[in-house]
């Protein structure tokens, strides 16, 4: 066994102690309520990047949550790694449905973690993931193997979309000076099939509000007098997709990249079982843009998606009502080249267009993000994929991803740098949702497959 394999499996224990610690703490972005506990999270990184050896280490102060960098400049000639990742989580919301506390951890076996999973949320996104890092680089600090030089950067704020990061790269070029940047926030296909994801969809979310009538009104008084804001919304939202599942806002497909039939040919190859996936989601049959397979539609293909929808009377029982304003929440999933300001701004006028005139509308912009594709032919890359082999066993496959992170296209746009996106997690590991878990095995193998990733990088790019 490696001096790195063996310093990890006498460890092993403490790494996923440190971890629970981390998981503990509710450190939720979005809701000001938990601001203590997201600056806590953030100590605890401080504090966790200092005894593993790092130095330089600061807490960054910003508009929101603050910003934890640390690094380990060891040598000159050797590449700079800029590691990535967050410490915020979402929101546990709803509570009930989760079988138990979501910043309580428990390890359960699960028939694809037989190994055992940690549940909690965050336990994937990202803190698992991200704390992975941390114990590498103690792992390569301790056993005299680091080959790279590293730097930390772990924001506290990609849920709600990085805008703070984002002033922060721009006025800290210079500190954040690298190669490459690694992060762990994505997943694998599955534990023997692994895959590194070399794409992001970009992202344009809106909030609309139909506005009616000055008040709520008697529905059988005013009903069929007086459009009713929900019908009406329901009747705009429905107008936003054609026969075909695309999407009818002129304009919106412009600048979508056409995937040649040759990379369209060599995706398809990825192993997938549509059976096993509708069984999954309990559904008798997928859906989606014509022309396109699962794997393209939640990948390469633009989406827009009513995330919540509300208005009227939801309360227990019946109330007739006939509401005076009717609200949702839209996301777009956008590909290379759509840019999310532009989108939101089709999205805007197009909306304000088809609204009738006996209703108002408001569209209100939230945080965008652009999509990204990372090339699998440089040294980043290679090293990856050499990595991965050599830990899983296989080479792994490159697979783009439907989710968004919108600060890795602006590392390229800003800093200059390509991102590698490594991440282990699995798509049955339900992030975001109740019941988040990550596996041991993805951790530890996680843990085991960065220090490669240092070792392979730092020969191809040696000076
Ligand atoms: N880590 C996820 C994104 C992700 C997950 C990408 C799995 C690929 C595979 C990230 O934390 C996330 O949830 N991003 C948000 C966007 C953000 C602006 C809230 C998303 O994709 O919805
Ligand atoms: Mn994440
Ligand atoms: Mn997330």
């Amino acid at each position: 066994m490696s001096k790195i394999n063996n310093f990890i499996d006498q460890n092993k224990d403490r790494f996923l102690q440190e971890l629970i610690e981390l998981l503990k703490i509710p450190s939720v972005s979005a809701d000001s309520k938990f601001s203590d506990n997201v600056r806590e999270a953030a100590n605890y990184i401080h504090n966790k990047l200092i005894s593993a050896g790092a130095e330089n280490c600061q807490i960054f102060e910003t508009k929101g949550h603050p910003i934890v960098y640390g690094e380990k400049i060891i040598n000159d000639s050797f590449p700079t790694i800029l590691v990535y990742g967050h410490y915020d989580v979402q929101p546990a919301d709803p509570y009930e449905l989760w079988d138990s506390n979501p910043f309580e951890p428990v390890i359960k076996n699960t028939s694809i973690h037989p190994d055992g999973a940690i549940f909690a949320r965050g336990a994937c996104d990202d803190k698992g993931q991200m704390y992975m890092h941390l114990k590498a680089f103690e792992t390569m600090i301790k056993t005299n193997e680091l080959l790279c030089n590293v730097k930390f950067m772990i924001e506290g704020e990609e849920e709600v979309g990085s805008e703070n990061l984002e002033t922060f790269i721009r006025e800290n070029k210079e500190m954040l000076n690298a190669d490459v940047v690694l992060v762990s926030d994505t997943g694998i296909i599955s534990n023997d099939t692994p895959s590194i994801c070399v794409g992001l969809r970009g992202l344009s979310y809106v909030e609309v509000e139909v506005v009616g009538p000055n008040r709520d009104l008697h529905s059988g008084l005013y009903g069929g007098a007086v459009a009713n804001p929900i019908n009406i919304l329901t009747k705009m939202i429905a107008s936003l997709h054609d026969e075909n599942a695309q999407i009818n806002i002129p304009g919106f497909y412009d600048n979508v990249e056409i995937v040649s039939e040759k990379e369209r040919a060599e995706m398809a190859k990825a192993p997938f079982d549509l059976d096993a996936y509708q069984q999954d989601l309990d559904i008798k049959s997928v859906f989606g843009e014509k022309g396109y397979t699962t794997n393209e539609r939640n990948s390469i293909r633009p989406t827009l998606d009513v995330n919540g929808i509300w208005g009227g009377y939801i309360g227990e029982g019946a109330k007739t009502v006939l509401p005076s304003k009717a609200y949702a929440k839209i996301s777009m999933r956008l590909v290379p080249h759509q840019s999310s300001k532009r989108i939101t701004q089709l999205f805007q006028d197009h909306f304000n267009k088809i609204a009738p005139e006996y209703v108002k509308v408001n569209v209100t912009p939230h945080h965008g993000g652009e999509g990204v594709v990372v090339p699998t032919n440089f040294n980043g890359f290679l090293a990856a994929s050499k990595a991965m082999e050599d830990s899983f066993g296989k080479k792994p496959i490159p697979v783009r991803s439907g989710g968004s992170i919108p600060i890795v296209p602006l590392f390229e746009e800003v800093l200059g740098l390509k991102t590698i996106l490594l991440g282990f997690g699995l798509d049955s590991d339900v992030i975001h949702s109740p019941n988040e878990h990550y596996g041991l095995f993805n951790f530890y193998k996680g843990i085991e497959t960065i220090p490669l990733f240092y070792k392979y990088f730092n020969e191809l790019n040696k000076r």
